[in-house]
């Protein structure tokens, strides 16, 4: 059976595209679990970063969803059927295996991976996947004591031999209603989305060690209460992630007053102060290739924090601000080979102030955030940046998500690192 629906991408307002995942070509198959449903969420996230993905179904996973919504999520036609969906003369079953940069399966059935493991192929999906020669990427879902069987296991075992990559499944309540808790529950599909990003992603910063600083830092004046700021850390967070995904290792210095979780496979140093900031940077200055300097650090903090709780009723505290420590400004001072990329956030003559900060501080490319431009988020997920560079380009980027921006910035400061 074949569904279809006009070939498009949903990229939504903000250009989403990552370069890992952009124009490539993703086979997902879907197996007969009730966790079926959670990978429209992964199609739709594939699709959003510029994947083309190309769906196949077993025939029990189309007792859990209908093929008709992965057809409109991933607009392609849905394949099936061994049989039913091959074109006159055109040996349908191996195009998804010429096609494919990376073959997904979630959910997957304990049937499927067994059908895998012993080299069995009596339908469309297990017959993709015994020809498919580049990575695999599978995320079990099934009962938990489905999972501990042990023959289950074997073949989870024998796939992983033959350098099947696994994700999941994770402990935690599962889809059906009666079903106890425990591990068999598919990992979440944002996980799978970074593991499929990862697989796919060109590694040409091995070797390279880069330290980036995210989110807000705290200055406290009472031992409950601190100055901050309005900084989410997500466009740290995501220069972090896109150093690791160019293969470079990473230490992030992130403010405890960022938002939601790290990415995963970094080295991570978590501060409070502008002071504890500064010292983590220094710790790891030395060795790193790249500093980036993403955090937004504060400027002053309290001179003589209270060591006890403030009283209301001793009426409104006084609070004299020292500055901090310039950072970004020592790290210039003290760089050997080091490249430098600053962020500068200005509400008014922002070029100008950019340019500025480029030749004072010495560094090899400003991020200039503008936060008065409507759709320039402070906090949010999209973000227009404009990157001035040492050797004077000004390279005004699109609307972007903080992934696709962090992607550019970091390909624009390529030709400033250090050659190895
Ligand atoms: C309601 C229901 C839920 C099921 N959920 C799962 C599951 O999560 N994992 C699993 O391995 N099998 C599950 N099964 C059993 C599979 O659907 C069955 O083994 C089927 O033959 C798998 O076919 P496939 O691997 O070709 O998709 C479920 C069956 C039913 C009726």
């Amino acid at each position: 059976m074949t569904v279809s629906t006009p070939d498009r991408r949903d990229s939504g307002n903000a250009e989403t595209r990552s370069s890992s995942l952009d124009d490539r070509n993703v086979v997902l198959t879907v197996t007969g679990s009730i966790a079926a449903y959670k990978s429209c969420h992964l199609v739709r996230d594939l699709v959003r970063a510029g994947c083309r993905v190309q769906v196949v179904m077993t025939e029990s996973a189309a007792e859990f969803v209908g093929p008709l919504t992965f057809a409109a999520l991933s607009g392609r036609p849905v394949l099936t059927g061994l049989f039913s969906d091959v074109p006159p003369g055109s040996p349908v079953h191996l195009q998804p295996v010429e096609w494919g940069d990376v073959l997904v399966t979630a959910p997957a059935t304990a049937n499927y991976i067994g059908k895998l493991a012993g080299g069995l192929a009596d339908d469309l999906a297990t017959t993709i996947a015994q020809a498919f020669d580049k990575p695999i990427l599978i995320a079990p879902a099934m009962n938990p004591r489905m999972w501990k069987n042990r023959a289950v296991q074997r073949n989870v075992d024998l796939l992983k031999e033959r350098g099947v990559n696994f994700m999941g499944p994770v402990e935690g309540a599962m889809a059906g209603m009666d079903e106890q808790p425990g591990v068999g529950r598919m990992a979440e599909p944002h996980l799978i989305f970074d593991r499929i990003e990862e697989l796919l992603s060109d590694p040409t910063w091995r070797g390279k060690r880069v330290v980036v600083t995210s989110g807000p830092t705290r200055e406290p004046f009472d031992p409950v209460r601190f100055i901050g700021n309005r900084s989410s850390g997500r466009m740290g967070d995501a220069v972090a992630r896109q150093a690791r995904l160019k293969g470079a290792d990473v230490i992030l210095v992130r403010g405890r007053g960022a938002a939601g979780a790290p990415p995963e496979s970094v080295g991570l140093v978590e501060v409070e102060t502008a002071r504890e900031m500064s010292a983590a940077v220094k710790e790891h200055f030395d060795r790193c290739d790249l500093l980036v300097m993403t955090a937004a650090v504060a400027d002053w903090t309290v001179k003589k924090p209270s060591r006890s709780k403030l009283k209301k009723r001793d009426g409104a505290p006084v609070l004299t601000l020292e500055r901090t420590e310039d950072i970004l400004a020592w790290a210039c001072r003290n760089r050997k080979k080091q490249a430098l990329i600053g962020f500068a956030l200005e509400t008014e003559k922002h070029l100008e102030e950019a340019k500025r900060k480029l030749v004072d501080k010495d560094v090899d490319l400003i991020a200039l955030n503008d936060p008065t431009k409507a759709d320039s988020s402070f906090g949010g997920d999209s973000t227009r940046l404009t990157l001035l560079t040492r050797d004077e380009k000004v390279i005004e980027l699109p609307l972007l998500t903080k992934h696709a921006a962090a992607r550019r910035l970091l390909d624009a400061v390529e030709p400033y690192l250090p050659k190895s």
